[in-house]
């Protein structure tokens, strides 16, 4: 999942027509508006039987989204987030050694949090969401998006959008391996390839079809797997795949990158949750900041000793989990981080140029004293 573009080069939505929802709209924008209206236009959710809440909640994010980072977002207000994906016969015959820690590792502080799986082969994944259960992901979440080529080639992830009978048996081997408690998710894009005649057709045989064979929710990205993360996530056919589905749950992805563009999907799609990824990383207060503006309260701005306190916490959990590999994980996020600073350029550079925790702990030393 390497190669997505800069937030700052990516292009806005695709976003016609009248919005699923009115009343969020306004949201969006920051307008103040009356609570008890606000309070009406949106809904807590939930995923099956597993209260959520907030209808922001952090993607699955290969690379990224290990435990430090989830619990982070957990505790800057995240209500569900999702592990990177993993895939099936790994996991199936993972040992318990640190790799196993990054990929099965669930801390009490997490929960309700989500652990995603890709394959190729039905067979392979019934043993593997077991073992995700086992580890204490309470949310199995199926990756039919996946496009890199290793992915593609390797007939796992996105792949499976060209075969719907494949992936709904994948869906139906996962529901029936995990206990009736534990909801089974898919997470998809919205297509192939739109010069492929038979793309749209596949979308909704699956998107139905999971749900027939018991899923609890359909997470949507609104790129086709050949756009990969170029042009444009296509908002208003998330706001048809949410008609089409009624009650069914549904998440919406795809340009979220800040606060804003959460409430604005919600408002344009109708979709019950949002799913935010690349806007997520190096911006944990985004959660935080949506809950600002869907109860019709500015959103909140952190100040450097906010943004110090928490790259401290996340060094300090990834300490924790892998202290050999926090050196390496903390310089890839203080880079992202350093985003929200106002001397963004020189402290990109100079976690760039860290090499390790001491390094790190200098950078924050020099550059978000009090
Ligand atoms: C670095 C990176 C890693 C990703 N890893 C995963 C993954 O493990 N599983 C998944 O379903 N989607 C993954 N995605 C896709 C995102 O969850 C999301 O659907 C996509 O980035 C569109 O949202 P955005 O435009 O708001 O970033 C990844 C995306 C990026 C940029």
């Amino acid at each position: 999942m390497t190669n997505a573009p800069r937030l700052d080069e990516a292009p806005p939505p695709v976003r016609t027509g009248a919005p699923a929802n009115p009343a969020l709209l306004a949201a969006a924008t920051g307008a103040t508006l009356d609570g008890a209206a606000l309070a009406r236009a949106w809904r807590p959710l939930a995923i099956g039987g597993v209260a959520i809440g907030l209808p922001v909640v952090q993607a699955a994010l290969s690379g990224y989204s290990d435990g430090p980072m989830r619990r982070v977002a957990r505790a800057l207000g995240a209500p569900y987030t999702l592990g990177e994906v993993v895939i099936d016969r790994f996991v199936t015959r993972l040992k318990n050694t640190t790799r196993a820690a990054r990929h099965l590792g669930v801390s009490d502080d997490e929960h309700p949090v989500g652990g995603q799986l890709m394959g190729s082969d039905p067979d392979d994944f019934a043993p593997a969401a077991r073992r995700l259960v086992e580890a204490g992901f309470d949310v199995i979440d199926v990756n039919f998006g996946c496009p890199v080529k290793s992915a593609m080639g390797g007939c796992r992830g996105g792949f499976h959008l060209g075969q719907p009978e494949v992936a709904l048996e994948i869906v139906a081997r996962v529901r029936e391996a995990v206990p009736a408690h534990v909801p089974v998710t898919v997470k998809m894009r919205r297509g192939i390839d739109d010069g492929d005649a038979r793309s749209r057709e596949h979308f909704f045989a699956i998107f139905d079809g999971a749900f027939a064979r018991g899923a609890a929710a359909v997470t949507v990205h609104g790129r086709t797997v050949a756009q990969r993360y170029v042009g444009p996530s296509d908002w208003d056919f998330l706001r048809e795949v949410k008609r089409h589905a009624g009650a069914r749950t549904v998440l919406g992805s795809g340009d979220l990158f800040d606060a804003r563009d959460c409430v604005a999907m919600l408002a344009h799609t109708g979709v019950d949750g949002v799913s935010v990824a690349r806007g997520a990383i190096g911006n944990p207060w985004i959660f935080a900041q949506a809950r600002a503006l869907l109860e019709g309260r500015a959103p909140p701005v952190p100040d450097l000793v906010e943004q110090r306190r928490v790259l401290a916490l996340h060094r300090a959990l990834c300490a924790e989990v892998d202290p050999s590999g926090a050196a390496s994980t903390m310089r890839m996020f203080g880079i992202k981080f350093a985003r929200l600073h106002p001397h963004e350029i020189s402290v990109r550079d100079a976690f760039a140029a860290a090499r390790t925790l001491s390094g790190f702990d200098a950078v924050l030393a020099e550059w978000y004293a009090d």
